[in-house]
C-alpha cells in the first residue's frame, strides 16, 4: 500500500444520523473570508462580543498562579457546587442542593448529557420549533426522534393542548428553552405551568434550558424545575457563556434530581473528566460577586437599546418584519416580502453585502421566510450592517 492511499477501516455508525450544525459551518466561512481580508459583519454568532469582566479574569490569573491546575472532581469542586445551589435557590427558586448540581463544560456539554441520560432509541422528544440547531444532533446521538411543536401555533391555540395534540406514545422527554434561541421569546409563567401539567401527567422528562436566563426584556424568567412537583422531573442546564461574556471558558452547570445528578457525573468521569478546576475557581467569583449584578443588568440595558435599534431598523426595510424579541438577543425577522428564500438571502448578504446572518431554516423548518440576526456587536457595526442589508434588499426588488 503506498502511503498516500487513503486507509479502507470502518467508521463506527454512532455518528452517521449526527450532524454538523449549519451555525458552526457558517461561522467557518466568516472566518475563511476574514482571513483572506474581506470586512464582515459579524451577526451570525451567539456571542455576547465583549470582554469578561476583569475581576473574573483577575481570579483565574490568582488561581493560575497559586497553582490551581491539577484534576478537579468530575462533578465540581465544592466551593462552586455550593456557591451555584444557593444561586440557584434565590435566583431561580430551585431547591437544589450541592448533590444535585454537577459542573460542565458549557451549556451543551450538559445538554449532551441530559439527552443521554434520558433519551433511548426510538423514544420521542417534544420541542418548540423554531428551536436551537444542536438540539436535532444532540438528540440524535441517542437515536431519539425531535417531534416539532411550531412555537406560533402553540401560543396561539394554547401551548398546553397544542403539545397534548403533538405527543405521541413514545414521548419520553419536553425540551424547554426560555428565553429561546433564535426567536426571542420569553414563555410566560402560564405556558410554563401547561408545560410542567403535560409533563406529571404523562411522566415525562423535562430538559430546560435556561442558557439566557438573564437576558430578559419583557416579562419573567421561569424556571420550570421551580414549579410544584417538576424539580424530580427536570434537568436544568445553565451556562456562564452569555451572562459573563465567557464563551471561549467552556463553563456551565446543571442540576437535576440526585439519579439523574449521578448519570451526568457518569458522564463527566467518561468524557473530559472534569470541567478545569481554575475556571471553576473564577466561576465562584462571578456567581457570588457583587459587582456581577451590576455587569449584567448594564449589559441587559445595552442589548436592549441594540434591540430597538435593529428591530426598528429591520422594519423600516420594505418586504422585512420582525417582532420585539423579549429575551436573548437575537432578531427573527420574516423576510418573504423582499422576494429571496431565507438560505439565498442569507448567502448573497455574505458574500455581496459583507453581513453575516443566518437563515432561519438552520433552526428548522418553522424558520422558512425568516432569518436570524445577532444584536451584541456594537451600535455602530448594527447601524453599518442595517444599511447594507436596506441597500443590497432595496435593490434586488422583487
Ligand atoms: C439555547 C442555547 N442553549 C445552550 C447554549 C450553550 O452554550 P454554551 O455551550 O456556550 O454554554 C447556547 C449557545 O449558543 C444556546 O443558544
Amino acid at each position: 500500500m503506498s502511503a498516500t492511499a487513503p486507509a479502507s477501516f470502518r467508521l463506527a455508525k454512532r455518528l452517521d444520523e449526527v450532524g454538523f450544525s449549519d451555525i458552526v459551518q457558517i461561522r467557518n466561512r466568516v472566518m475563511e473570508l476574514r482571513v483572506k481580508g474581506a470586512a464582515v459583519y459579524q451577526f451570525e454568532g451567539g456571542e455576547p462580543y465583549r470582554p469578561t469582566p476583569d475581576y473574573i479574569k483577575q481570579a483565574v490569573t490568582a488561581a493560575l498562579q497559586e497553582n490551581k491546575t491539577r484534576y478537579a472532581p468530575s462533578s465540581g469542586i465544592p466551593e462552586l457546587r455550593r456557591a451555584i445551589a444557593d444561586k440557584l435557590r434565590t435566583g431561580n427558586n430551585i431547591h437544589a442542593k450541592e448533590e444535585n448540581v454537577i459542573v460542565v463544560n458549557g451549556g451543551m456539554q450538559g445538554l449532551f448529557g441530559a439527552f443521554q441520560s434520558t433519551i433511548d432509541p426510538g423514544d420521542d422528544v417534544l420541542i418548540f420549533s423554531p428551536y436551537w440547531t444542536p438540539i436535532k444532533d444532540l438528540v440524535a446521538h441517542c437515536g431519539g426522534r425531535l417531534v416539532l411543536v411550531p412555537t406560533d401555533e402553540a401560543r396561539a391555540e394554547g401551548v398546553g393542548a397544542t403539545l397534548r395534540r403533538y405527543a405521541t406514545a413514545n414521548t419520553r422527554a419536553i425540551y424547554f428553552n426560555t428565553p429561546t434561541n433564535p426567536s426571542g421569546v420569553v414563555f410566560t409563567r402560564e405556558e410554563s405551568e401547561e408545560v410542567a401539567s403535560l409533563a406529571i401527567d404523562r411522566d415525562l422528562v423535562v430538559v430546560a434550558d435556561e442558557a439566557y436566563e438573564d437576558i430578559v426584556y419583557e416579562g419573567e424568567q421561569i424556571s420550570i424545575a421551580s414549579l410544584p412537583g417538576m424539580f424530580e422531573r427536570t434537568i436544568t442546564t445553565f451556562t456562564l457563556s452569555k451572562s459573563y461574556a465567557m464563551t471561549g471558558w467552556r463553563l456551565g452547570y446543571a442540576v437535576a434530581p440526585k439519579a439523574l445528578a449521578a448519570k451526568l457525573d457518569q458522564l463527566m468521569i467518561n468524557s473530559s473528566s472534569c470541567a478545569a478546576g481554575f475556571t471553576q475557581i473564577a466561576a465562584i467569583e462571578a456567581l457570588s460577586a457583587p459587582e456581577s449584578a451590576h455587569a449584567v443588568s448594564r449589559m441587559v440595558k445595552v442589548f436592549e437599546h441594540r434591540r430597538d435599534l435593529i428591530v426598528d431598523g429591520i422594519n423600516a426595510i420594505p418586504g422585512m418584519r420582525c417582532t420585539r424579541p423579549q429575551g436573548a438577543f437575537y432578531a427573527f425577522p420574516n423576510i418573504q416580502g423582499t422576494g429571496f428564500g431565507e438560505r439565498e438571502l442569507a448567502d448573497r448578504l455574505l458574500t455581496e453585502a459583507g453581513v453575516a446572518v443566518l437563515p432561519g431554516t438552520a433552526f428548522g423548518d418553522a424558520g422558512k421566510g425568516y432569518i436570524r440576526i445577532a444584536y451584541t456587536q456594537s451600535e455602530d457595526e448594527l447601524s453599518r450592517g442595517l444599511q447594507r442589508i436596506a441597500e443590497f434588499v432595496s435593490k434586488h426588488k422583487p
